[in-house]
């Protein structure tokens, strides 16, 4: 453990919560894979535990994540059935006191909503500078939207309020693993998340909105005196 003279690293704090929380996954489990460096680290500690015989099957939230998860032997699930998954464990880019989130930062949220909504139990992983009085900037919300019209799709974002540019990587528009687009909301303080969401999900062309309302079941975060564990209430 850090004295406050040595603190630990956003990444030490994010390895932090991820062993944490493996103390919560037991045998036989079906486990959801969330996406992101946080997750990365969850993922190295799973594989080891796998190779030690744990045996757990993995619903992936991306491509990134199984591509990761084969390589540590994780064994994966496909989509034949339905997934009755025990637990979800992600990573997120902020954390209210309520336990809302923004997620998307790595433009996974759709396949992760899926999967957290599947699960029924929703582990969120952080690092400290996670934790956010209120949701907002400076950390924009991701809406992802399809191609086709996305102009007006995303004219229709702004006439909320708030730009709403599309997300770029390598100049040209950041695809998602559903080959769609992102919008990335930059809203000051959301002051009231679930009349938003609403106002977002009704727009034609969003295919989901990086907010996740009423879905943690805890949040583990990494601090300089070690991980905090914040449950619903
Ligand atoms: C990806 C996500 C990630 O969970 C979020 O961006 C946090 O990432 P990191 O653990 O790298 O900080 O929502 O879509």
């Amino acid at each position: 453990m850090s004295s406050s003279s040595t603190p630990f690293t956003p990444d030490q704090q994010k390895a932090q919560a991820a062993l944490k929380a493996l103390e919560f996954i037991h045998d036989e489990q079906i486990l959801g894979l969330g996406t992101g460096s946080t997750v990365h680290h969850f993922l190295a500690a799973l594989g080891q535990r796998v190779q030690q015989g744990l045996r757990v099957r993995g619903v992936p939230t991306s491509e990134a994540t199984a591509v990761y998860a084969k390589q540590l032997g994780i064994p994966l699930l496909n989509d034949e059935e339905p997934w009755d998954i025990d637990v979800a464990v992600d990573g997120a880019d902020q954390v209210d006191p309520q336990l809302n989130l923004i997620k998307g930062g790595g433009g996974a949220l759709m396949r992760e909503k899926i999967v957290a909504n599947a699960a029924r139990q929703f582990i969120v992983i952080v690092d400290q500078a996670k934790q956010v009085p209120h949701l907002g900037l400076p950390f924009p919300l991701p809406v992802e939207i399809v191609p086709f019209g996305w102009r007006t799709t995303q004219r229709h974002l702004e006439n909320l309020g708030w730009p709403s540019p599309l997300r770029y990587k390598d100049g040209q528009p950041f695809l998602t693993d559903n080959g769609n687009y992102i919008a990335d909301l930059h809203i000051p303080e959301i002051t009231d998340p679930s009349a938003l969401d609403s106002s977002i999900r009704q727009i034609p062309g969003v295919v989901e909105c990086g907010l996740f309302l009423m879905m943690t079941s805890l949040v583990i975060t990494g601090t300089n005196s070690g991980p905090m564990l914040h449950r619903a209430s």
